[in-house]
């Protein structure tokens, strides 16, 4: 099915050649000729995009954003709000508000289907998002949306982000990947004061030094080569609400710079321009690294990280609160099952057992792609030990109790160290302890095997 684009503006013709233009590239499109009108459509149909002009009599772009923002159902659709080129008020203004993204008239065609591109993009997100919220709703459990848990130590982070909602203290979130940081932001978000704003993600691993800046603090016009357009930045974007500055510990020293003063002062400029922007937004960050060893090494600032670990919430990592392994899995099933079609039969008892044995180097994240998996493998029938990968088996078989790692999910160095480990443990096992036999097994020689031992840390 093509997204559905409404199209709100009282000039007929600009409002039929942007149609035209939205057609040709595959979508449907509903058009207005003011709020009213709007209003009226918004009844019967949710478009997944609205463009609105800005000034229009009866109805302005101004009111139709504050109508949409009260909405509950609609208040997830993003508005590109046109307005006339030059004034950059209005569009900060509608930005501001909630818009997602303005276009100046007049049109450049292709400006304005990359951003309704983008813009649905992020509206297919946000919906999905919604719908896991509202499942979530109707069973009447997790206490955090889409946080599930029963654990003591995931009560306890309930328990943190209850108290740290309501204010607007900074909060570094720790813990090890796929534990669910990004999942306890959005919870702090979500029940905080500022839920009806903007939650704003931003990956600071994921560009490089320039780009971040310019999506953190935007850019005027002619900035740099690529500036062709004013761009706002994603600290302008969150206004009124949060700002999730997810893997900080990757950030360049330049970059740390800039955030304390943000972090201190509230205030920033646009790359390449002159105006300090205020802001009132709250920042969220979150780390997978031992942010106080960076500091150590003096790879990241310390006055920059006690800006920021004001409150800290540490996400345990999965083996350390195995009680929620099954609720986790249980949910998991439901998830997928309903999402592929397929009947929710459960687990056999192998199974379960087989995951609770497990040490979830992964964490959530692995059990969630492993239990997708197995669902799919499972068609429906009861979820047996054999449909989850040989590594899971080979946790619960007994054979050695040490933690079981997946070795090709670590760094090199590491895994190869991991596999010295488990092959010596095992000879030595199968040698019942006599080493000159264990290293006759192992093919290397006695002096070898001594060092590797000490090296591991392996007793005899
Ligand atoms: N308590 C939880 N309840 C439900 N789903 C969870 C929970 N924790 C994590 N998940 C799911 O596991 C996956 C990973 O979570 P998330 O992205 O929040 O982890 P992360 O800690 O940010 O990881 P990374 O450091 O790799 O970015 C997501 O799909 C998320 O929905
Ligand atoms: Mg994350």
């Amino acid at each position: 099915m093509s997204d559905l684009i409404l199209i709100i503006d009282d000039e007929a013709n600009l409002r039929r050649t942007l149609a035209q233009i939205l057609r040709e590239r595959g979508y449907a499109v509903l058009e207005a000729s003011n709020g009213v009108e709007a209003i009226e459509l918004l009844r019967h149909s949710i478009p997944d995009l609205i463009f609105s002009d800005w000034k229009m009599p009866e109805m302005g772009g101004e009111q139709i954003l504050r109508y949409l923002r009260d909405a509950p159902h609609l208040a997830m659709i993003p508005v590109i709000v046109i307005t006339a080129f030059g004034s950059s008020d209005s569009a900060i203004e509608a930005v501001r508000l909630g818009a997602y993204d303005f276009v100046t008239k007049p049109f450049d065609l292709d400006e304005i289907s990359l951003t309704a591109e983008r813009a649905l993009a992020h509206s297919s997100l946000n919906r999905d998002v919604a719908e896991l919220r509202s499942k979530a709703g109707h069973n009447g459990n997790p206490p955090a949306g889409r946080l599930i848990g029963t654990s003591g130590p995931m009560l306890e982070v309930f328990k943190m982000i209850g108290k740290v909602a309501e204010t607007d203290s900074t909060v570094l979130i720790c813990g090890e990947s796929g534990t669910g940081k990004e999942l306890v932001a959005e919870a702090i978000h979500k029940y905080s004061q500022r839920k009806a704003k903007r939650f704003i993600v931003v990956n600071c691993a994921a560009l490089p030094d320039h780009l971040l800046e310019s999506e953190l603090f935007g850019h005027e016009r002619g900035a740099f080569t690529d500036a062709i357009t004013r761009k706002i930045g994603r600290f302008e974007l969150a206004e009124g609400g949060t700002i999730f500055l997810d893997e900080i510990g990757e950030l360049s020293p330049s970059l740390q710079a800039k955030l304390l003063r943000v972090l201190q002062e509230r205030t920033f400029e646009r790359v390449g321009g002159t105006e300090t922007i205020a802001g009132d937004f709250r920042v969220l960050a979150a780390t997978n690294r031992d942010l106080e060893a960076t500091v150590a090494e003096k790879l990241f600032r310390e006055d920059l990280f006690y800006r920021l670990n004001v409150v800290r919430i540490s996400v345990p990592p999965l083996r350390e609160r195995r009680s929620d392994i099954v609720t986790l899995a249980e949910h998991f099933l439901r998830r997928y099952s309903e999402e592929n079609n397929i009947p929710t039969v459960g687990f056999s008892d192998d199974s379960i057992l087989m995951l609770q044995a497990y040490s979830f180097p992964g964490n959530v994240r692995e059990l969630e792609n492993m239990v997708e998996r197995a669902v799919v493998m499972a068609r429906g029938r009861v979820v047996m030990p054999n449909h989850f990968p040989t590594r899971v088996e080979t946790g619960q078989s007994g054979s050695s109790r040490e933690v079981q790692v997946d070795l090709f999910s670590l760094p090199f160095h590491k895994s190869v160290a991991e596999l010295e480990k488990h092959l010596i443990k095992n000879a030595l096992r199968d040698a019942a302890g006599n080493k000159t036999e264990a290293a006759n097994r192992l093919q290397i020689n006695r002096r070898l095997l001594y060092k590797k031992m000490v090296d591991y840390e392996i007793k005899d």
